[in-house]
């Protein structure tokens, strides 16, 4: 079924000004960007976006990381778009990425791995509603 999911092109992506080359390949995969938007994240969105990491060992790590910079968050829309994009961006550590992902070829680290990518239709639709309102999606 045609889904959404809800993406972020991280700090260390836009830092190598490598976002058009991300958006080729979620384009590339079927994906459709339907809703996009450059921001420069707080620490309060970055804490309530991760909040679920609250307890790991590298959440403030990846808080500072996730405003070190602009980020892109975007939704994505295509047939079974989660999973399609969970594919296309491969595994969250890009030594244990499949060839031909965008965290096997772009990510520096685990944490400064590229992308975001929902992980549950449920997840998308909190996350989304989270940077988005409907106004601002265009399918
Ligand atoms: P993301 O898909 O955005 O979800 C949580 C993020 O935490 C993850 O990608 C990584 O950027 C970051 N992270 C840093 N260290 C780890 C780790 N050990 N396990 C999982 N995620 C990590």
């Amino acid at each position: 079924a045609v889904q959404r999911t809800f993406s972020i092109i991280k700090p260390d992506a836009t830092r190598r000004n490598i976002t058009g080359k991300i958006v080729d390949r979620l384009e590339g995969a079927g994906l459709r960007v339907v809703a996009q938007k450059r921001i420069q994240m707080t620490r309060e969105q970055a804490e309530g976006f991760y909040a679920v990491h609250k307890e790991r060992p590298f959440f403030n790590d990846l808080v500072t990381f996730m405003i070190s910079g602009p980020v892109v968050v975007q939704v994505l829309e295509g047939e079974d778009a989660v999973a399609k994009n969970r594919e296309v961006m491969g595994a969250t550590n890009p030594a244990n990425a499949d060839a031909g992902t965008i965290r096997k070829d772009f990510a520096e680290s685990i944490e400064a791995n590229s992308v975001h990518g929902s992980d549950s239709p449920e997840n998308a639709a909190t996350e989304i509603k989270f940077f988005f309102t409907d106004a601002e999606i265009v399918g």
